[in-house]
């Protein structure tokens, strides 16, 4: 959702928080603005729209004296996205500035009170009450320290909150509860960000904190406490591996598209140190001692639901682990019947999604072991799962994910594989076979990227006056064809939906007509007679097909778009960058912000 940096060290303090809020800025891009305290005075400057036009207002203000500050990038949850509702905001007395990731629930309340003790609220957010409390408890406890808890005991709902006031100069102050919020340790200087990579080219050395913690920086010391007692708590510093360049575009034209060619490497990362070539060992060393589930609930949302139901597939074939997958927003909402012997499996690129992090906590208040398969180190779900089994596809800055799903579809191949040989119910052959593909994959997709890419550019001008498409799959492809959907979908806007290829008769066969193209997954596969005959079916009421499938296959299409075959399900590795590709250059073409789509938002900490 937003993007929150807080600073205070020896460097100006403006440029470092606009750098900062540009790699958060995946998080939310309808507003910006920052705060910062020069000759005791509180300034704030505000700009709708991209960072850049926060930068420009900049541009017209002397802001070199600060050295401690904040800044934000917003993600709308409450009132339009203009620059009245942009963070930061104060208090009545411009005293005290806060940004705000997250919902304050009561707001509404806590507005009511504040209004009959004399304070205007000039937004319609919910964290212009946040300054105000803080304000008033100044004047019943007397310092920004204490009356920082004061407010903190009275909201309700999820926030990471960074707050700077005149009060103090050259101190910052963060919490944090079910938004998250991290701190980066440097010499001479200390970071509270929402993301690590907001402070990556400074620190490598970052404390996680908890729901309920909150902090105190300045430039040579950093202080944590509990937000309710206002005890000190003792955290441990944790260097992290990531590079500055692995946050950086690399000489790519954007993210999404440096992320999509990261994919080979990630399918490495992801197998380093769990399968052996040699020996064809499976190891997860994450899951030893635990027990195998009787079953298994796949909880998640979005592109990291789709890599779930790819999943099940596997878990069943190859474990033979009876697997349900559900959506988190419904999973969250109704009673689950889950058994004493069943564990859930959220799976969270973020590991913030507001939604699958309350399944977690839902089935654990059930007793029931969550193991978390996350990507971002230390995130809420990694956290709080019972084990965590990380995809270590590095930093993923563009909101359409690509690297993470194809880390997720290895950690579950490697899940599967791992339960198989420990239940006894996997062929030594398969298995062999399974790490020698498995471990064939990043040259495989190496070598295959870059024509994937200018077969995708072509197509994607050929279709590219499509205003709907139909995307087809079954089997494992099936999850595909929804991914495959949601990615063009997402940045090129253009209606797509994905559907079982079977299903296609039971209603959306009413859709087909020359204008309404199919993107069909036709794999050479043993279900590829059946999609032919569906796609046959298209024909026959004149629908153009694009079909994704391999060299000598017997598929007959207006536009045949061959991919490098790869062993039975392992099939969808190389076909998710094709689909993922053709997104890109169908954006890119289109003239879209491919790594920051409209109303999106990279980490959805809101339900
Ligand atoms: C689509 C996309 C989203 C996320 C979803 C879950 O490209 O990025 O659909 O997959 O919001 O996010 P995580 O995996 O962080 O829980």
């Amino acid at each position: 959702m937003c993007g929150i940096i807080g600073y205070s060290g020896h460097r100006p303090a403006v440029p470092v928080i606009i750098e900062g809020l540009r790699r958060l800025e995946y998080r939310g891009y309808d507003s910006a603005g920052v705060a910062f305290v020069q000759n005791r005075e509180l300034s704030i400057i505000r700009a709708p729209g991209k960072l850049r036009e926060l930068e420009k207002k900049l541009e017209c203000v002397n802001v070199s004296i600060a050295t401690s500050g904040m800044g934000h990038t917003r993600w709308a949850t409450h009132g339009l996205p203009n620059e009245t509702n942009a963070h930061p905001h104060r208090d009545g007395d411009q005293r005290i500035a806060v940004v705000h990731n997250g919902i304050i629930e009561n707001y509404l309340e806590l507005r009511e009170r504040l209004g009959a003790k004399g304070h205007t609220f000039v937004t319609q957010t919910d964290t212009e009450t946040i300054p105000h409390l803080i304000a008033e408890g100044l004047k019943e406890q007397g310092d920004l320290f204490h009356a920082l808890g004061w407010a903190l005991a009275q909201l309700e709902g999820a926030y990471a909150v960074v707050v700077v006031s005149a009060e103090e100069p050259g101190v910052v102050y963060g919490a944090r509860k079910s938004s998250p919020l991290v701190m980066g340790t440097g010499t001479g200087e200390n970071f509270i960000a929402s993301d690590i990579p907001a402070f990556l080219p400074y620190t490598r050395d970052v404390v996680f904190l908890e729901d309920g913690e909150l902090v105190r920086i300045d430039a040579n010391s950093w202080q944590v406490f509990d937000a309710a007692t206002l005890a000190p708590v003792k955290k441990t510093v944790q260097h992290i591996s990531w590079d500055v360049q692995a946050a950086q575009k690399g000489g790519f034209k954007h993210f999404m598209l440096k992320e999509i060619f990261e994919q080979p490497r990630v399918v490495a990362d992801c197998l380093a140190g769990r399968v052996d070539r040699c020996s064809s060992a499976v190891r997860l060393p994450e899951l030893d001692g635990m027990a195998i589930p009787e079953r298994l609930h796949i909880v998640a949302c979005g592109t990291s639901f789709h890599a779930g139901l790819w999943g099940k597939l596997l878990l069943e074939t190859w474990a033979q682990v009876p697997v349900s997958v559900e959506i988190a927003s419904e999973f969250r909402y109704r009673s689950p019947l889950v058994g004493g012997r069943d564990a859930v499996l959220a799976i969270s690129q973020s590991g913030e999604t507001a939604d699958t992090l309350a399944g977690l906590r839902l089935m654990k208040e059930r007793g029931v072991p969550v193991i978390g398969l996350c990507n971002v180190v230390g995130s809420s779900i990694a956290r709080e799962a019972d084990r965590v089994v990380y995809t270590q596809a590095g930093p993923e800055i563009s909101v359409a994910s690509t690297k993470a799903m194809c880390s997720q579809l290895t950690a579950l191949a490697v899940l599967a594989l791992h339960w198989g040989e420990a239940r006894g119910v996997l062929g030594a052959e398969t298995r062999a076979r399974a790490v020698a593909e498995l471990c064939s994959l990043p040259d495989l997709l190496d070598g295959a990227l870059p024509a994937m890419r200018e077969r995708a550019a072509e197509l994607a001008r050929e279709y590219s006056e499509a205003a709907s498409f139909l995307y087809l799959g079954r089997g494992h492809c099936y999850p595909l064809a929804l991914e495959g959907a949601l990615k063009l979908k997402e940045i090129s806007y253009i209606h797509a939906e994905g559907y079982a290829a079977g299903e296609m008769k039971h209603g959306p066969i009413a859709l087909i007509d020359p204008r309404f193209p199919t993107f069909a997954l036709a794999l050479d596969d043993e279900l590829l007679p059946k999609v032919v005959s569906n796609l046959q079916e298209v024909q026959a009421r004149h629908g153009r097909i694009l079909a994704l499938t391999n060299e000598g296959a017997r598929v007959t299409a207006d536009d045949v778009w061959n991919i490098p075959r790869a062993w039975g399900p392992l099939a969808a590795f190389p076909a998710l960058p094709a689909l993922q590709l053709f997104a890109y250059e169908m954006a890119d073409y289109l003239g879209k912000d491919v790594d920051q789509p409209r109303n999106l938002a990279k980490s959805v900490t809101v339900e």
